[in-house]
């Protein structure tokens, strides 16, 4: 009788969400969702305009997920994060910062090094095989450049060495003084920052703190992976993404 009753529920939510009543009625299931995401975020807003405007955003970004998933024809299921009260256009602008590539420090060696790689596999995939650490949050420090470049480096170490380490950005924030921290940075001079310093910290021994800190002194610090050169996949060139991607992450 229980599960009957509660069916029927839901039947009667589906079919007024999208009528005139789906307001009062239909937005319940949400409200409740809404405030156990403002639960496990620690969410507070300034007062309750505020917190109803945040809640029509988070219902938007929900509705979509739900939407998405339903149709459940991706490799891949959405899901809420602590992003979910933002708009597109406040996620993109606090947090997708332009990638700066002008003045970046020329690549360590001349051409293409895999130009000549021929019979590429159709796909590859660097996760299953253990090439790629967790998906992380840089929180609001634009360390876009850190993260990629220790992502990259972290896949190239786990190919050569079999030891997948997660990689410590903030130590590029910190001590690579050609890029600008948590405003801006190059990954060249990132790279070219461990080579110069011999490796990088892991995330373990360096963690993120998402603002800039002193560049902890490369003595007391153990390095836990280290690159001796790098370059740059040649732009707009999908053969050369390939030859590359069938290398190492990219
Ligand atoms: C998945 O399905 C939706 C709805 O049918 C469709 O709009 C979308 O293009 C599909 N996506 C893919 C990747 O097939
Ligand atoms: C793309 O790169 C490959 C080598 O990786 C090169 O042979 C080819 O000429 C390039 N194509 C263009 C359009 O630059
Ligand atoms: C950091 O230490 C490594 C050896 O562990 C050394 O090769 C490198 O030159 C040092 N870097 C600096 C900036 O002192």
């Amino acid at each position: 009788m229980v599960h009957r009753c509660f069916v029927i529920a839901l039947l009667v939510f589906g079919v007024w969400s999208s009528g005139a009543m789906a307001r009062a009625i239909g937005d319940a299931p949400v409200q409740a969702k809404f405030e156990q995401w403002m639960a496990k975020y620690g969410r507070l807003y300034m007062d309750a305009t505020e917190q109803e405007r945040r809640f029509q955003i988070f219902k938007d970004n929900y509705e979509y997920i739900e939407s998405v998933n339903r149709a459940g024809n991706l490799t891949y299921r959405l899901g809420l994060n602590h992003f979910a009260d933002m708009t597109d256009e406040e996620f993109k602008s606090s947090h997708l910062r332009a990638q700066v590539n002008s003045r970046r420090p020329k690549s360590t060696t001349g051409s293409f090094r895999y130009a000549n790689l021929n019979n590429l596999p159709k796909s590859v995939n660097w996760i299953t095989s253990g090439a790629v650490t967790n998906a992380k949050s840089q929180g609001g420090c634009g360390s876009c450049w850190a993260f990629t470049a220790v992502a990259a480096i972290e896949g190239i170490a786990q190919i050569k060495t079999g030891n997948l380490i997660t990689l410590a950005p903030q130590q590029l924030v910190d001590c690579d003084h050609h890029s600008s921290g948590c405003r801006w940075g190059y990954r060249g001079s990132a790279f070219s920052y461990v080579i110069s310093n011999g490796g990088i910290a892991s995330e373990v021994d360096y963690p993120f703190k998402g603002v800039v800190g002193n560049c902890k002194a490369n003595q007391s610090l153990h390095l836990a992976a280290t690159i001796d050169g790098y370059e740059f996949v040649p732009a707009n060139n999908e053969t050369a993404l390939m030859q590359a991607v069938a290398n190492q992450p990219v």
